[in-house]
């Protein structure tokens, strides 16, 4: 009994030694002593090689190649910036092609500034929309498009607003996806400038006439031609 128990004793140091060679041997069994992966035929930038007629390691991209995010085909209609003559950009004065501008497509507009728009801007956009009027607090509030700096400003400007956003406004790139539809919102937002800003002299003389015959109707009697947009303010 005794003698037993001294041989297991004295064999303790040896099975641990065997342990931890194992344990070494099975450490680079894993991680392995290759240097396949160092050794491979690549190249470095700008290294030479022998392998393209050119001797450049480096390569072109094939021809044709478009990078993300620089996919831009009609600069004006998906940025709303063009080349200016002193070889800067600026602000497009007009709806690019190939977009023709109907009624349809000032419908569309109204219907997506409605969406988008009102909220802070409101249905004018005078900047009086209702999260504006109900304690949202910005940083600033709500550009007014009837100021006169905004009434004078390239159509392009407004487009730039909506797709890279403006001060404390975030751009509405990610939720209006199409340019045209931006487009439609831009179109519809010089509607809304014209809207407020009209006098007499603008209307055609054809409807002036109109308006001065209704206007000279007895009082009393329902105005039929009372123009219509300004619901709910
Ligand atoms: C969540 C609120 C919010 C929404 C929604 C919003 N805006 Fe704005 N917008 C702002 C704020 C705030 C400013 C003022 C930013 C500043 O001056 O820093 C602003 C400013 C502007 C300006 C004025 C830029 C200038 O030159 O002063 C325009 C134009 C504009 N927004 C257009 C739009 C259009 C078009 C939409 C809809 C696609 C829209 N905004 C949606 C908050 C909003």
């Amino acid at each position: 009994m005794r003698a037993e128990h001294k041989v297991q004793q004295n064999t303790r140091p040896l099975r641990a030694l065997l342990l931890m060679s194992g344990a070494t041997l099975s450490l680079f069994a894993v991680t392995g002593c290759h240097i396949d992966m160092w050794r491979q035929p690549r190249v470095r930038g700008q290294q030479e090689s022998e392998f393209f007629a050119d001797h450049s390691a480096m390569r072109l991209p094939v021809h044709g190649t478009i990078a993300q995010g620089q996919d831009k085909q009609n600069e004006p209609l998906e940025t709303g910036f063009e080349d200016a003559p002193n070889g800067k950009k600026r602000y497009v004065k007009t709806i690019p092609a190939p977009i023709v501008v109907t009624p349809e497509f000032i419908k569309r507009g109204r219907e997506r500034y409605n969406i988008f728009c009102t909220p802070c801007h409101g249905k004018l956009g005078d900047g009086k929309g209702m999260i504006a009027q109900r304690g949202f607090s910005l940083r600033r509030p709500p550009g007014n498009y009837h100021s006169d700096r905004l009434r004078k400003m390239p159509i392009g400007h407004f487009y730039d607003v909506i797709t890279n956003g403006y001060g404390a406004m975030y751009s509405y790139a990610a939720r209006i996806q199409d340019p045209k539809d931006r487009w439609a919102i831009v179109a519809y937002v010089r509607v809304l400038q014209k809207s407020q800003n009209m006098t007499a002299n603008d209307v055609p003389a054809e409807e002036k006439s109109k308006m001065e015959t209704e206007s000279a109707k007895p009082s009393g009697e329902p105005n039929t031609t009372a123009p219509t947009g300004s619901e709910g303010h």
